[in-house]
C-alpha cells in the first residue's frame, strides 16, 4: 500500500484552453528538437520496445500512422503494408522521409493536422499512434478523424502514456511528469466509448505509465449502421 497513491489522485487534465497555442507551442519544439529526437528514438530501448508493441496487431493492406516524427516505427512495418502517414511539423516530416529514403522503404508521407484528415471516410485496415495523442489538442476531434477514416472492422492502435491501473507510484509519477512537461492526460476509456468501438487495453511498460489500446470500429455511427 506503500507504494500505491490515493484513488483520489488519479485526476486527468482538462482539455487544452487554446487548442491552436498548445499545437504551436509544441510544434515549435519538435522544429528545434527533430534532429536530437530522432536520435533519442533510436537509442532509447525502452522506447523503442513501448512503440514497437504494436506491431503484431497491425492488419493490411492500407495503414495510416498519425504523427509518426522521425519515422523510427514506419521503418519497421511500412514496407509490408500500403502505409501512409501524416505528421503536423515539416522537420519531423523531414527527417522521416530522409530516414526511408536512406533504407530504400516506401510510403505515402504528407503534412497535416489529425483534427482534419486528407483521406476519405472508411479508408484504413489499421491506424497507427504512438506517443502522439496526449499532444493533441482536443481527444476527441483526433478520435473521430481516426473513427472516420477507419473502415468497418479497421483497428486503431494507439500507444501513450497514462496512469498505471495499480496506481503503483512510479508509473503515476512518470505519467505526472509527461503532463508536466505539456502532454493532456485523457480518459482513454471514456473517449473510446464515445464512438463505436470495441475496446481493449494493455500496459507495455514504463512501470504501467505506458499503455496500448486497441479500438476495432463497430460501425459509422453509435447507432450500429
Ligand atoms: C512525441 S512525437 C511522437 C513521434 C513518434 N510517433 C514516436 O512515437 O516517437 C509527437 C508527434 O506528434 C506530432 N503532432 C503534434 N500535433 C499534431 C497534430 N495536430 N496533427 C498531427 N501530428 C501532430 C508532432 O509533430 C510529433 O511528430
Amino acid at each position: 500500500m506503500l507504494f500505491k497513491v490515493s484513488e483520489k489522485k488519479i485526476v486527468y487534465s482538462a482539455e487544452p484552453e487554446n487548442p491552436k497555442e498548445y499545437t504551436a507551442d509544441f510544434d515549435r519544439e519538435y522544429s528545434r528538437f527533430a534532429a536530437i529526437y530522432d536520435k533519442a528514438v533510436k537509442l532509447l530501448p525502452c522506447w523503442k520496445t513501448w512503440i514497437t508493441s504494436l506491431i503484431p496487431h497491425i492488419e493490411g493492406p492500407r495503414v495510416l500512422e498519425s504523427s509518426f516524427g522521425t519515422g523510427f516505427l514506419l521503418m519497421q512495418y511500412a514496407d509490408k503494408f500500403e502505409t501512409y502517414g501524416i505528421d503536423y511539423n515539416s522537420t519531423m516530416l523531414e527527417v522521416a522521409r530522409k530516414n526511408l529514403s536512406r533504407k530504400g522503404i516506401r510510403a505515402t508521407l504528407q503534412q497535416a493536422d489529425v483534427e482534419a484528415l486528407p483521406f476519405e471516410d472508411n479508408y484504413f485496415d489499421t491506424i497507427i499512434n504512438t506517443m502522439a495523442f496526449s499532444g493533441y489538442p482536443n481527444g476527441q476531434k483526433a478520435m473521430a478523424e481516426f473513427h472516420r477514416v477507419l473502415k468497418v472492422g479497421g483497428k486503431v492502435l494507439i500507444v501513450d502514456f497514462n496512469y498505471p491501473a495499480n496506481r503503483n507510484i512510479f508509473g503515476y509519477l512518470i505519467t505526472k511528469f509527461m503532463e508536466s512537461a505539456g502532454d493532456t492526460i485523457r480518459d482513454m476509456d471514456l473517449i473510446f466509448h464515445g464512438f463505436p468501438f470495441e475496446f481493449s487495453k494493455e500496459e507495455v511498460g514504463g512501470m504501467g505509465s505506458v499503455h496500448l489500446y486497441i479500438g476495432t470500429k463497430l460501425g459509422n455511427s453509435l447507432d450500429g449502421d
